[in-house]
């Protein structure tokens, strides 16, 4: 009795089974249909009209294709715009565990372009070693800055960033003594959080500073330079991923909070103009620099990315004009290797010249107007492991900011999400689900020990060179694979120019 009813319900299980397979089928065949007799008929896309159906695979394909080749096919040096052996440096850098490999380098040693670094004889001994010391910047504002550490968080926005980026990043600075740069977004609570110095960057839209109709809002920036965290300004003339274009904050990232903290409305693509509206010369922005140095009193300076260095020529011969004290007090140099939360690939790809070319351009102008020890230079684009921001003081640089370098050590795996709200680590989205994968106490012990990790080892480079701190590694120290399997030192790239008689 129990046997016939068990398998009376085991027909029916199959005969519903059977049957649901069927209507399955059916829909399934019927879409199909659907779909072919729409691609067949569209006539936007040649591959789908020749080939309906099947051609969707290979949109699919494409897609995976990224997966597949970031963690299968790629090798470690071959990804853009960093390769797993840089990415998995920042990483372990940033974890604090052993960064030391086995049997001998990856890299290509003989690659044209590659730079490293001329050990002495006689490397220095560790009594010889010394802490980097602080360099001042802003010598003629009311609070000048001193600032020892050389590695140090570049300018990206709240609103590109999320808010608990914002805060490890925030946490992590101030524990490992260097500073952040707000960006273009204004300043945030977040920001403010760790206690971390912090650089107030003016964008061309001057969010958080801004007047309804785009000027400078005088109060709002004494307001936001009352904090003593902020220690500088800096205006943004450009960045090297979109030289000549301003920001672009698409509107799925402008929450209310953002809105208010920018001073625009929320949910709407923010697009801020190309240059600031009231500087559209030299002249003009020597007058805006000392206008906000004279109203906050904080060493100020400019961001830009360098095509010709003519301006920078005419820049210095306006300084001379007016005296050393109206000088800007920095100047960051980004290269176009540079990146950012959105901007067009054309830009991306093909204006404005990279670091190697105008952080050597940049200071050697400085030099000849006699002007290198006035205006401090910071640097950026792709400085992101010890060899890198060991280069880049080599060629001169005071500082080195990174972005992306620290975007690595709050987790992001390059999924080159940054525009779309879907970062997969919470890192530049707003999507507080996915920022929920950010754990803050987390990632702002691994930018502190990225931070501490990168500023050891260009230490020991240094050492090796036979120098006692980073700042003293000059062009004599670090020399450049050429075309031709020879290296050439920097120097003989890049010589110092002579500094005029009448200007030393
Ligand atoms: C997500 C993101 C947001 C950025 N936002 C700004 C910004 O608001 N202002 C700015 O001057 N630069 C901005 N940048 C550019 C960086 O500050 C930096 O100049 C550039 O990325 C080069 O440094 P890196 O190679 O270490 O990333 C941003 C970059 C990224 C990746």
């Amino acid at each position: 009795m129990q046997t016939s009813a068990f398998a009376h319900w085991l027909v029916v299980l199959v005969e519903t089974l059977a049957a649901l397979f069927m209507v399955l089928l059916a829909v399934a065949v019927m879409v199909v249909l659907v779909v072919w007799l729409v691609d067949r008929n569209q006539t936007a896309n040649s591959v789908l009209r020749n080939f309906p159906v099947i051609g969707h695979f290979r949109y699919w394909f494409l897609h995976l294709g990224e997966f597949f080749r970031q963690y299968l096919y790629s090798s470690d040096r071959e990804e853009m715009p960093f390769n797993r052996a840089q990415r998995t440096w920042v990483y372990r850098a940033a974890k604090n565990v052993d960064n030391t490999n086995a049997f001998g380098s990856s890299r290509d040693l003989r690659a044209e372009g590659v730079p490293f670094f001329v050990n002495a004889p006689f490397p220095s001994l560790g009594e010889q070693h010394v802490k980097p010391k602080p360099v001042t910047l802003g010598p003629y504002a009311r609070e000048p800055y001193s600032h020892a550490a050389f590695f140090n968080i570049s300018a990206m926005s709240f609103g590109a960033l999320s808010a608990p980026a914002v805060r490890a990043l925030s946490i992590g600075a101030a524990k490992a003594g260097i500073w952040m740069d707000t960006g273009e977004g204004g300043l945030a609570p977040y920001h403010l959080e760790g206690g971390c110095d912090i650089i107030f960057e003016i964008g061309t839209a001057k969010y958080g500073v801004r007047t309804p109709d785009g000027k400078l809002d005088d109060q709002k920036l004494l307001a936001i330079c009352a904090h003593p965290q902020v220690k500088m300004v800096s205006i943004k003339l450009g960045q090297g991923a979109k030289p000549g274009m301003g920001g672009l904050l698409p509107g799925v990232k402008v929450t209310p909070e953002i809105a208010a903290i920018r001073g625009i409305p929320v949910g709407e693509d923010s697009q801020s103009p190309n240059r600031h509206l009231d500087i559209g010369n030299v002249t003009e922005l020597m007058n805006a620099v000392r206008h906000i140095r004279d109203l906050t009193g904080k060493p100020t300076g400019f961001k830009a990315v360098m095509g010709g260095l003519d301006w920078i020529d005419e820049l210095c011969e306006e300084v001379h004009r007016r005296g050393i004290e109206s000088a800007p007090d920095f100047i960051i140099v980004d290269g176009s290797e540079g990146g950012t939360g959105a901007a067009p690939q054309t830009l991306m790809e093909g204006v404005g010249l990279p670091l190697r070319e105008s952080l050597p351009a940049l200071v050697n102008t400085l030099i000849r107007h006699g002007l290198r020890d006035r205006i401090k230079v910071i640097c950026s684009g792709k400085c992101i492991t010890a060899y890198d921001v060991a280069w880049a003081l080599s060629m001169g640089a005071d500082f080195v900011n990174s972005a992306r370098g620290f975007m690595l050590a709050l987790g992001c795996i390059q999924s080159l999400q940054c525009n779309r709200n879907t970062c997969p680590t919470g890192i530049t989205t707003q999507n507080t689900k996915l920022q929920r994968g950010l754990v803050v106490t987390d990632k702002s012990e691994r930018v502190y020990h990225y931070a501490k990790n990168v500023m050891q080892e260009v230490g020991i480079i240094a050492h090796s060179c036979g120098v006692e701190e980073p700042r003293q590694l000059d062009r004599t120290h670090c020399r450049v694979m050429g075309d031709d399997g020879v290296s050439v030192p920097l120097v003989k790239l890049f010589p110092y120019p002579q500094t005029p008689a009448s200007r030393v």
